[in-house]
C-alpha cells in the first residue's frame, strides 16, 4: 500500500475502489511536463527567497529533471495507486532523494499546481492550434488563386442561386478561419496568467515570490486573487468554445465536400489516399474523412457541454469534480487539432470538376438574376422586373430549354426592352464580374481580397 499526500488524520487506509474511482494519473499524466516546469520554477523561487536552502533546492531540481527524462523515455511508468501525476512525481522524488523531497510543496497545494499546469498546457495547444490554422489559411489562399477564374454555383438553401468564383467561396472560409485565429489570440491573453503562489485558494504565511514565480515560467501576467486563480475553469470552457466553432466551420466544409463529391454533384474529386471503399460494393468511394471531421464536431460539442455542466453550481473555491475537466479538454483539443491538419491535407488533395462546372453554370436558370438586373438598368422598378423575370423562367422549364437558348423575340414578348445585348449579361462569366459591389464575386473583387487576406496571412 502506498502513502497518499493526505493520510495522516485518517485512521483508517482508503478503500482500493474509492482510489481507483477518484485517481486521475491516466489522464493527467498528459501533464508530466508542464507539473515538471511548475515545481522547477516554484522550488527555483523558493531557494531564491530563502525559504529553502540552494543545496536541497539543487537536489530537487536534479531529481525532477531526471524524472522527466524517466517518463518520457518510459522507464518510470505512472501508477494509478498515486492518485494524481502531482503524486507521481513527489513519490518517486522521495524515493530518489529522500525526505528533502517533502520540501518542494513548500508553500503550495495541488490547487495552484493543477491551475499552472493547465495554463501551461494551454499556452502550449494553443500555439499548435494556431500553427495548424495557419497552414490552413495558406491554403485557402492558394486554392482561392488556383481558381479565382473558375465558376461555381452559390447556393442558398441548397439550390442553385447565382454563379460565384470558385476563389470567393474559398476566400469566405479563409475569413471564418481568421476569425477563429483571432479568437484563439485573444484567449491566448486570458491564459497567460500565473496563478502560481495562490496556495490552496487563501495564500500562504511563507514569503512567496509569486511575481518570480510568473518570470521563470513565462507567463505574462500575475493573478489578482488566489480564490479565483484555483476556483475558475472558465478559460478551459473559452477554449472548447473555440474548438467547438471552428469544428463547425470545418464540419460545414466537409458537407459541402461530400455532397459535391457525390454522383449527383460531381463537382469535384477528392483523391484516393483520402477516400475509402466499401467491402461489399466494389464501385464506392467514400469521403469518410470529411465524414469523420464531421462526426467529431458533435464529440467537441459534447466536450464543451460536459465542463460547463461539471462548473455549474459548484461553490467556491475548489471541488474535486473539477479534476473531471482534464479529459473534455484534452479531448477537444486533440479532435480540433487532429481535424484541423488532416482536413486541410485532404482539401490540399481535392480537384474541382472544372470542365462540367463550366458546362452547368453556362446552362442553368441560376443566371436570371441578370434578367432581373438587366430590366432594372433599363430603368424597371426591381418588383417588376422580378416578376417578368419569373415568367421568363417558367416559360424556359416548360419549353425546357436555358435562358441563353431562348431567341429574342420570345424575350421581346415578356418585355420590349429586352435587346440583343442581353446575351452578353447571360455568360456566368459576365454574371460574376459585373458584379461591383464590395466584397462581391467579381474576379477583381475576388484578386482584391486575396491581396488583403495575404496581408492578413502575414501578419
Ligand atoms: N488531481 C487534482 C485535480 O486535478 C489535483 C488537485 C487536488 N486537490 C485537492 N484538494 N484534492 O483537480
Amino acid at each position: 500500500e502506498k502513502e497518499l499526500l493526505w493520510q495522516s488524520r485518517f485512521s483508517e487506509p482508503f478503500d482500493r475502489e474509492a482510489l481507483l474511482f477518484s485517481s486521475s494519473v491516466d489522464v493527467d499524466k498528459a501533464l508530466y511536463q508542464e507539473d515538471i516546469k511548475g515545481s522547477i520554477a516554484h522550488v527555483t523561487m523558493l531557494s531564491e527567497e530563502a525559504i529553502l536552502p540552494v543545496e536541497e533546492a539543487r537536489l530537487i531540481i536534479e531529481g525532477l529533471e531526471e524524472i522527466e527524462q524517466e517518463i518520457s523515455s518510459g522507464a518510470l511508468v505512472p501508477d494509478w495507486e498515486d492518485e494524481d501525476i502531482h503524486t507521481v512525481i513527489e513519490n518517486r522524488l522521495k524515493e530518489k532523494i529522500g525526505p528533502i523531497a517533502g520540501k518542494m510543496h513548500s508553500g503550495r497545494s495541488r490547487n495552484d499546481q493543477v491551475a499552472t499546469d493547465t495554463r501551461l498546457y494551454l499556452k502550449r495547444t494553443i500555439d499548435e492550434l494556431r500553427s495548424a490554422l495557419d497552414a490552413l489559411k495558406s491554403l485557402l489562399l492558394e486554392k482561392a488563386e488556383t481558381y479565382r477564374h473558375t465558376i461555381i454555383f452559390g447556393y442558398t438553401h441548397l439550390q442553385r442561386a447565382q454563379p460565384i468564383s470558385a476563389g470567393h467561396y474559398y476566400l469566405s472560409y479563409f475569413n471564418m478561419f481568421l476569425r477563429d485565429n483571432q479568437r484563439l489570440d485573444d484567449l491566448f491573453k486570458r491564459v497567460d496568467i500565473s496563478p502560481l503562489g495562490a496556495a490552496a485558494f487563501a495564500g500562504s504565511t511563507l514569503q512567496l515570490n509569486a511575481q518570480r514565480s510568473m518570470e521563470l515560467l513565462d507567463f505574462s501576467t500575475l493573478f489578482e486573487n488566489s480564490i479565483d486563480a484555483v476556483s475558475d475553469r472558465d478559460i478551459i470552457i473559452e477554449f472548447i468554445s473555440a474548438c467547438s466553432i471552428i469544428m463547425m466551420h470545418l464540419s460545414r466544409f466537409c458537407e459541402d465536400l461530400i455532397l459535391w463529391s457525390s454522383s449527383e454533384f460531381n463537382y469535384l474529386e477528392i483523391s484516393d489516399a483520402f477516400a475509402t471503399g466499401s467491402s461489399i460494393m466494389p464501385q464506392k468511394k467514400n469521403a469518410d474523412i470529411a465524414e469523420l471531421v464531421r462526426g467529431k464536431t458533435g464529440r467537441v460539442y459534447g466536450d464543451l457541454i460536459n465542463i460547463l455542466t461539471i462548473m455549474k453550481g459548484l461553490p467556491l473555491s475548489y471541488n474535486r469534480d473539477m479534476q473531471e475537466d482534464k479529459p473534455p479538454l484534452f479531448d477537444a483539443a486533440k479532435s480540433t487539432i487532429s481535424s484541423v491538419r488532416i482536413f486541410s491535407k485532404m482539401l490540399a488533395h481535392t480537384k474541382l470538376n472544372e470542365e462540367r462546372l463550366t458546362k452547368l453554370t453556362a446552362e442553368d436558370l441560376s443566371l436570371s438574376t441578370e434578367i432581373a438586373e438587366y430590366l432594372v438598368r433599363k430603368n424597371l422598378p426591381f418588383r417588376d422586373a422580378h416578376r417578368i423575370t419569373g415568367k421568363i423562367v417558367s416559360h424556359a422549364i416548360e419549353s425546357a430549354t436555358s435562358l441563353p437558348n431562348i431567341p429574342l423575340e420570345t424575350y421581346r414578348s415578356f418585355s420590349e426592352l429586352f435587346d440583343s445585348d442581353l446575351y452578353d449579361a447571360l455568360q456566368p462569366e459576365a454574371s460574376v464580374n459585373t458584379k461591383q459591389s464590395h466584397g462581391s464575386t467579381s474576379f477583381s473583387s475576388v484578386d482584391e481580397q486575396i491581396k488583403n487576406a495575404r496581408k492578413k496571412l502575414n501578419r
